[in-house]
């Protein structure tokens, strides 16, 4: 009994985009290699946490999200852990490895894995080796990390207990000549077509089931008053920008129609996408698929759904790669190249095939793949030769997955509305290939004037709850980041008729004034005397435009000149929201605000740190940001 559980090695991942899993995969697709005699890999949503001192090894994979924040997937896991009546032997027979994932450009990197490691060692457990971490900015993305990890991983393990690995650990990582069977089967149905309804109701359901998937991908944040999805109609697309400026950042108005949408200010809505009919017909002929044919999707073995997904009522091939399967999604990951170089029949592809998918040529790959960001069907138009089958495709092409954008209306102030403010991305490769963010540019290409567009989507919680009236605000938004708070400046307005309220101070950044300055009217009626952003009610607005001069004016900047209103706010109670660009700026503002405290405070910097500490730990200093 005891030599059998030996031999068991537990993989545990905890993902929030998908890059943990797909590191849990691969860990377990080698360890397979070398015939280990029993792996299993698992979301740790799906694992009952009191079972874990009854595993001998296991292998983390955890990932840090926004500002230092544990993925959904392990809140629950995490609560577990932190029990104070666990002693500090309920691990002993344990032995664990740490990898995580995370930017190195944020303040608190890789801030899940380090604090996993450190309660693992607490509650007794023993380290194999010590733990890895992956950095999204090194030169080849966290693989680079991870390759070297991973080897020293085998090695260790196989020194541990040479029965876990019994082929050894250089057979790990050896080339790959073959491959198991797809998780998935498709099935082939004879369709009557002179039932002409049949086909619509059943791409009406693959619709749902679809909407169904995409909103498990997102667990644990509905808001609870909107369960179902919900189809919104597109009223209104604006541009908020200057045509030709090098920005397109638009203003998007949708109203509820198949259901009532509720919603407070600082809630985030989901959408999910549709593609161009463009790609997708490209990718069912380079792929010599028949789109008329009806298919079933169901998994090979009931018990491994990991990377499956099931239809089991037939619909049109065309319908399901159009509805599920993201076709211009870009770097797809390295299994994808190791699969493809089995069905390419061309010895160069092969060879190629091959060469990326091996550690030796990971920074190869990364040129070619992350950097250029090539998408699916780019990568299977330069490797001509290879033939995968469908059910290969359906299981390696990422899901069509939902994007989550800030609202930015009051649903006090619209009743049974929503507004976005989204910037369009576009943007060029290293070699010039022009790129389009998938659900930006689909919003902005709908035309409500001519068509009635319905778009799938629901709203979740994000990071900024609603103030209350009398909470004094100072918020910090540069670009679109003022999205949240053109919705918290009209609820506040509309709450100011009604009763006093307390003042916001808000700080705007945008390019240049004549070109991006989002919403100008709005913010400077709402600075005049009575307003809520009026300086005179203690509020104010600042506005940096950073190209107007020759020399950067960033958001920063106008805090510092006023350094010491910003003090006095904090002083008498303020909550801090800062919202926009995930790459510096948040940590930036918040150096900023260290050194605003330490000055206007007259305290050293730590003493700074530590005041900003409580607050954010107060729930008074808030981040929502996007990449
Ligand atoms: P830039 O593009 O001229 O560098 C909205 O995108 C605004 O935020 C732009 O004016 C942009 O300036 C500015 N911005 C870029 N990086 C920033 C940072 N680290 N901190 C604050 N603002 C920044």
């Amino acid at each position: 009994m005891e030599e059998e559980k030996n031999n068991k090695l537990l993989i545990l991942y905890a993902s929030q985009t998908g890059n943990a899993m797909d590191a849990a995969e691969r860990l377990s697709r080698e360890a397979e290699r070398s015939d280990c005699p029993a792996v299993s890999v698992r979301s740790m949503d799906e694992f009952q946490p009191s079972d874990l001192p009854n595993e001998d090894t296991v292998i983390f994979v955890v990932s840090t999200t926004g500002q230092g924040e544990t993925p959904d997937s392990m809140k629950g896991f995490w609560r577990f852990l932190l029990q104070r009546n666990l002693s500090r032997e309920w691990l002993k027979r344990v032995h664990y490895a740490v990898f995580g994932l995370g930017d190195s450009s944020y303040q608190k990197y890789n801030f899940v894995a380090k604090k996993l490691d450190k309660r693992l060692l607490d509650l007794g457990a023993t380290s194999i080796i010590e733990r890895g971490l992956g950095d999204d900015q090194h030169p080849s993305g966290y693989e680079g990390d991870l390759d070297p990890w991973m080897s020293s991983l085998w090695n260790m393990l196989y020194q541990k207990n040479p029965k876990l690995l019994p082929k050894g650990p250089d057979f790990v990582t050896s080339e790959v000549t073959s491959i198991d069977q797809p998780k998935i089967q498709i099935i082939y149905h004879d369709v009557d077509e002179e039932q002409p309804q049949l086909s619509t109701s059943m791409d009406l359901k693959c619709l749902e089931m679809q909407i169904e998937r995409a909103r498990s991908m997102t667990p644990g944040k509905y808001s609870a008053k909107n369960r179902p999805g919900c189809f919104l109609k597109m009223t209104k697309n604006y541009p908020l920008s200057r045509a030709g400026s090098g920005k397109d950042v638009r203003h998007f108005e949708f109203e509820a129609v198949s259901c009532s949408i509720e919603y407070e200010v600082g809630d985030v809505l989901e959408v999910l996408p549709g593609q161009s009919t463009a790609a997708v017909d490209a990718f069912i002929k380079r792929c010599n698929l028949n789109p008329e044919s009806y298919i079933t999707v169901e998994p090979r073995d009931q018990e491994n759904k990991l990377g499956a997904s099931s239809l089991l009522f037939p619909v049109k091939l065309k319908t399901f790669v159009e509805l599920t399967m993201d076709v211009a999604s870009a770097s797809p990951r390295r299994y994808f190249f190791e699969v493809m170089s089995i069905f390419a029949s061309a010895e160069h592809e092969k060879e190629r095939l091959q060469y990326f998918a091996s550690p030796e040529g990971r920074d190869d790959l990364y040129q070619y793949n992350q950097k250029e960001r090539r998408t699916v069907l780019e990568v299977l138009e330069d490797f001509p030769s290879v033939q995968m089958p469908f059910e290969w495709l359906v299981q390696l092409v990422p899901p069509l997955k939902t994007r989550a954008f800030s609202i930015s209306s009051s649903p006090s102030v619209h009743p049974n509305q929503v507004h976005l403010t989204v910037s369009v991305v576009s943007w060029t490769t290293p070699y010039k290939r022009k790129r389009t963010g998938l659900c930006s540019s689909w919003l902005a290409s709908l035309d409500p004037q001519q068509q009635r567009v319905l778009i799938p989507a629901w709203i979740t919680k994000g990071s900024l709850p609603p103030p209350p009236p009398s909470l004094p605000l100072i918020l910090i938004g540069p670009g679109t980041g003022c999205a949240p708070f053109r919705g918290f400046v009209e609820e506040r307005a509309l709450q100011s008729k009604s009763g006093p309220t307390a003042p916001i101070l808000f700080f705007f950044g945008c390019r240049n004034e004549k070109n991006d300055f989002l919403y100008n009217d709005f913010w400077l009626s709402h600075s005049q005397p009575d307003g809520v952003l009026s300086e005179t009610k203690g509020g104010g607005f600042y506005v940096a435009f950073s190209r107007d001069q020759p020399k950067k004016v960033y958001v920063q900047h106008e805090m510092r000149e006023q350094g010491m209103k910003i003090w006095n706010m904090l002083a008498q109670g303020a909550a801090v929201y800062v919202a926009g660009s995930s790459n510096k700026m948040p940590s930036d503002v918040f150096s900023t605000f260290e050194e605003i405290v330490s000055t206007e405070n007259q305290v050293p910097r730590e003493t700074a740190l530590k005041w900003l500490r409580a607050l954010e730990k107060a729930g008074k200093y808030r981040v929502e940001a996007w990449s």
